[in-house]
């Protein structure tokens, strides 16, 4: 008679599991046929002349400073990034967008960045960031780079915030 209660019980059990189970089930197919639906368009990109990421322009749009500090943790073992603050194993990045490349006062720049010539415009920091050492061969910015356009794309919105008139984002 117990035991009969306890299969019972047990099986009530398995079957609630189960409902609860296909509920689950039931949510995730949710995003995966959203996705799905995206998967078109995708194509359609990559099989035109077109980009299949988004541009670097709608990137900066979309991308916000809070986000770009956060990637910037990565570089706070050489970079202040506040205004005024102080250069330490690199330069302050403060007012960074629009200005000289390799030209902050106060700073010992290597002969490759010193020699870069330009201002730091929004793609040149983008090619910059993605592999220092492509870009300036022979910086002593001794940092791989940040592969992600996404991460890029923030750091680069931070950096514009911290920037006392940044020129206009590239149109996406
Ligand atoms: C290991 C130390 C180190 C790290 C980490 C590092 N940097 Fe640098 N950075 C430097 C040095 C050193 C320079 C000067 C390069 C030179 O003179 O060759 C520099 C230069 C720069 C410049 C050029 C500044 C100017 O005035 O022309 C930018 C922009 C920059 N870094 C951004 C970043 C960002 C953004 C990050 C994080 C994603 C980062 N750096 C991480 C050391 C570092």
């Amino acid at each position: 008679m117990f035991k009969t209660i306890g299969k019972g019980a047990a099986g009530a059990g398995l079957a609630l599991l189960v409902v609860v189970g296909v509920n689950l089930y039931g949510d995730l197919l949710v995003p995966v046929g959203a996705d799905q639906a995206v998967g078109p368009v995708g194509l359609t990109a990559a099989s035109g002349p077109a980009a299949p990421e988004a541009s670097f322009g709608a990137m900066l749009g979309a991308a916000t400073a809070a986000d770009g500090k956060k990637v910037a943790k990565k570089c706070l073992s050489c970079h202040t990034f506040d205004p005024g603050g102080p250069n330490k194993v690199g330069p302050n990045l403060a007012n960074t967008v629009g200005a000289d490349k390799g030209k902050k006062p106060g700073f010992a720049y290597s002969g490759a960045v010193a020699g870069l010539g330009g201002k730091w415009t929004y793609d040149d920091l983008n090619a910059f960031l993605t592999k220092p050492s492509a870009f300036a061969p022979g910086t002593k910015m001794t940092f791989a780079g940040l592969p992600k356009a996404k991460d890029r794309a923030a750091v680069i919105a931070y950096l514009a915030s911290l920037t006392a008139a940044p020129p206009p984002f590239p149109a996406p």
